[in-house]
């Protein structure tokens, strides 16, 4: 059974089939639950809102560091966060790739998001883009619980994030043909610390590059993970599912 993570539902290449897949193409092919994530105000609510209307499918509410600028409304967050399908505070973290949000509104606003996940006893989905060494201190002062998705470190980074207790989150980049670091991560992280995730409707695994993705996707990240850890797929499948439920707290 695929467990997916990491996914963003609402996004509008989804406008189209949405109902298909959720009620129809999902079930068929396995997919056991999908975390929703927001990534604005407006993106969160369609992320309870879609929770609400499916089986099978949870929320995670938060503020992507790039729409941080003018501050987290926390409140609005909080009162979200009341709906039973809500799991996770996230897609919160920080990005340093692209120049946007300054720095410092990134950390200060990342923080608060995560005060706000302990204090709810959730846990948070972590971005996490060449912000390596503040992540890590932000991380190790607030200690939540909850996963880095999309891990891109190395295996120094994976090291102290297993310190911390939290999860390891891996997608369509270990099938990359130059995925050399996250291929390094999957290989020492151990099984009971990973997660499987899309990041639909971006980032889908080969053979589907340039595709949109969807959950169902996952399974060519399984395969690849089976075979660099050595184990069967359904194995694979089996102990990130369980992880999963484990972590975000679903029966
Ligand atoms: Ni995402």
């Amino acid at each position: 059974m695929i467990f997916d993570t990491h996914a963003h539902y609402d996004d509008d290449r989804f406008d189209g089939d949405r109902d298909r897949l959720f009620n129809e193409y999902f079930p068929h092919s396995g997919v056991c639950g999908v975390i929703t994530c927001g990534t604005d105000e407006q993106s969160c609510q369609k992320a309870v809102d879609l929770a609400e209307k499916y089986p099978n499918v949870y929320a995670a509410v938060g503020i992507y560091p790039e729409n941080t600028e003018n501050g987290v409304n926390i409140e609005k967050l909080r009162s979200l966060s009341n709906h039973e399908k809500v799991k996770a505070i996230g897609e919160i973290g920080l990005e340093y790739h692209y120049e946007g949000v300054p720095h410092d509104i990134q950390k200060r606003e990342f923080e608060r998001q995560i005060l706000l996940a302990n204090e709810l006893c959730l846990p948070v989905i972590v971005h996490n883009r060449e912000a390596h060494n503040d992540t890590l201190e932000i991380l190790k002062r607030t200690k939540p619980r909850g996963v880095i998705h999309c891990f891109s470190g190395s295996v120094e980074v994976a090291k102290e994030i297993l310190k911390l207790d939290m999860y390891i989150g891996l997608g369509g980049a270990v099938t990359f043909k130059n995925a050399r670091v996250p291929v390094e991560a999957a290989r020492y992280v151990p099984l009971d610390r990973l997660v499987l995730e899309t990041d639909a409707p971006y980032m889908s695994p080969v053979p589907h590059r340039g595709e949109r993705c969807d959950s169902v996707m996952i399974k060519y990240v399984a395969e690849r993970i089976a075979k660099i850890k050595q184990v069967s797929v359904e194995e694979i499948l089996e102990m990130t599912e369980k992880n999963a439920r484990k972590l975000f707290n679903i029966r």
